[in-house]
């Protein structure tokens, strides 16, 4: 613990023997946040800041030119899509007026997972990217990370957050397409990479764009010419951009802990006595951000088509990227910043609302086989909706999900629950949920930003 800290506990506890006994906390609360948690003391070089801006609202960086990052983690959504499983390339509108596409264009399929908001991921201890956190980062030494592109992994990438941004252009149902529908998705042929030929494609769009060109230039001194620019260019200037967009500290838990007794109320604070005591919310939502970064099965409901699409529609999480089948349905500890504008909750986006998933840790069994499926947000389309909640109902799969639980029932009143629920609302960090000043009124490639 450095002395500047230990000076802020001492003399919050000075300040705190001042107030009434429903505001002193007992239990041990995180260290605050400050700038060198994140890459580049969260403050990356302004070009490559703003080139990373570009890209991830560009929807040339998709094989058909119909969506972008944005689309999925949307700045007016709190960096969600706001549907418990989205939809991907093909898809029309943004949030809850999502379609599915119609015609030849309409989309295959639902994204088997939610998409996760993007708060805080530049900071260095988020090692684990995606639910099942098959990607893998490196808090001291940020390059070093393991991501599944096997030989084709490219040199020179940052840090995870970088890594993982060169997966979601590659996939099809996300932003490549389908073979047949542009040069992108045709480029991969046997023998000729997973990854490779697609990041090309991509590139050589990018490369003949002049505005681009100078661009890149600006973030990296060592492009001289278009062809100097690397898929590990786009990545980290994503990683930039995500680092200090979507940096989000300030939320009246930080005054908190900053020294501000008075930025919670009584209530809230017998909520984070409950939340870091009692309740035991912290054996797994611990440490700055709320999160283990490690993997747990607490019992979620299982709809929408998995993330592999077949039979059984099942989810296995942590086990796709540990192998281990004790790890079957284990996901990633979501972090709770902004965790009340951020719905819908969980892997696969079962819950609603925020006291929905919050009651559901208090009895995780009973939950899973009571769950409402009609609380679940999809763009409706017949074919799909026939099978978005067969993994559910398949007694098997739902059995199977609930002897790795590891929740205990949790009995606690409806007063604490509000109370928990109120302290939750305290992890807001206003400002990062006023993001539509990211938003470019025009990006190089021309292509309409709004849908
Ligand atoms: C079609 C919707 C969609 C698009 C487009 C999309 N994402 Fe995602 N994103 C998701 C989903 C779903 C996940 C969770 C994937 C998983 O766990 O397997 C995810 C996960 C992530 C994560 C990991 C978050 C975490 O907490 O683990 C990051 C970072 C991310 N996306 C960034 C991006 C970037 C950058 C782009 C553009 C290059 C992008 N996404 C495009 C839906 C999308
Ligand atoms: C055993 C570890 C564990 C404990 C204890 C735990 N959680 Fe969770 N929590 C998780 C995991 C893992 C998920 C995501 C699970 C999934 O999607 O399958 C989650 C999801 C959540 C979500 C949804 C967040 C999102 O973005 O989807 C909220 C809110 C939440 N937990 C709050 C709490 C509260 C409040 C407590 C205390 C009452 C608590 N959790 C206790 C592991 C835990």
């Amino acid at each position: 613990m450095t002395r500047s800290i230990k000076n802020n506990l001492l003399s919050r506890s000075i300040a705190l023997t001042v107030l009434t006994s429903a505001q002193v906390f007992a239990g041990s609360l995180p260290s605050p946040v400050i700038d060198s948690d994140y890459y580049d003391n969260g403050d990356p070089a302004p070009a490559k800041y703003e080139l990373g801006r570009m890209l991830f609202f560009d929807k040339i960086m998709s094989g058909n030119r119909n969506i972008s990052c944005a689309t999925c983690h949307n700045p007016l959504l709190a960096t969600t899509d706001g549907l418990s499983l989205g939809i991907g390339e093909g898809g029309r509108f943004i949030g809850p007026y999502r379609t599915t596409g119609s015609g030849d264009d309409a989309v295959p399929g639902r994204i088997g997972r939610h998409a996760p908001h993007l708060y805080n991921l530049g900071a260095r201890e988020f090692i684990h990217l995606n639910w099942q956190g098959i990607m893998e980062g490196n808090a001291d030494k940020p390059s070093e990370i393991s991501i599944p592109a096997g030989p084709e992994k490219p040199d020179g990438l940052d840090n995870v957050l970088a890594g993982q941004a060169l997966f979601p252009i590659a996939n099809i149902n996300e932003m490549i397409g389908q073979r047949g529908e542009n040069e992108i998705a045709d480029s991969v042929r046997p023998g000729n990479g997973r990854f490779r030929p697609i990041w090309e494609g991509y590139l050589k769009r990018i490369r003949a764009i002049p505005e681009y060109v100078e661009l890149f230039q600006a973030a990296y001194p060592n492009i001289s010419l278009p062809d100097d620019i690397k898929i590990a260019h786009y990545a980290n200037a994503i990683a930039a951009f995500e680092t200090r967009a979507f940096r989000a500290d300030n939320s009246r838990f930080d005054q908190y802990l900053r020294g501000g007794v008075d930025a919670l109320s009584p209530k809230e604070v017998e909520g984070m006595n409950l939340f870091y005591g009692a309740a035991g919310c912290d054996s797994c939502h611990s440490g700055k951000f709320q999160t283990d970064h490690s993997f747990h099965n607490i019992a979620m409901p299982q709809i929408g088509p998995g993330p592999e699409a077949r039979m059984p529609l099942e989810d296995r999480g942590r086990t796709e990227a540990s192998r281990e089948q004790s790890d079957f349905a284990k996901f990633k500890t979501p972090s709770l910043r902004n965790v009340a504008h951020t719905a819908p909750y969980g892997h696969s986006g079962a819950f609603a609302t925020l006291e929905g998933v919050v009651r559901h840790h208090l009895n995780a069994l009973e939950s899973l086989d009571n769950y409402d499926t009609s609380q679940a947000l999809m763009p409706s389309r017949s074919d799909l909706d026939e099978i978005d909640f067969q993994g559910y109902e398949d007694v098997s799969l739902r059995d199977k999900i609930a002897q790795n639980n590891e929740l205990r029932p949790n009995p606690l009143s409806d007063a604490e629950v509000s109370a928990l629920i109120a302290f939750l609302h305290t992890l807001t960090d206003t400002d990062s949920l006023n993001l539509r000043k990211l938003i470019p009124s025009q990006v190089p490639s021309g292509i309409a930003v709004s849908d």
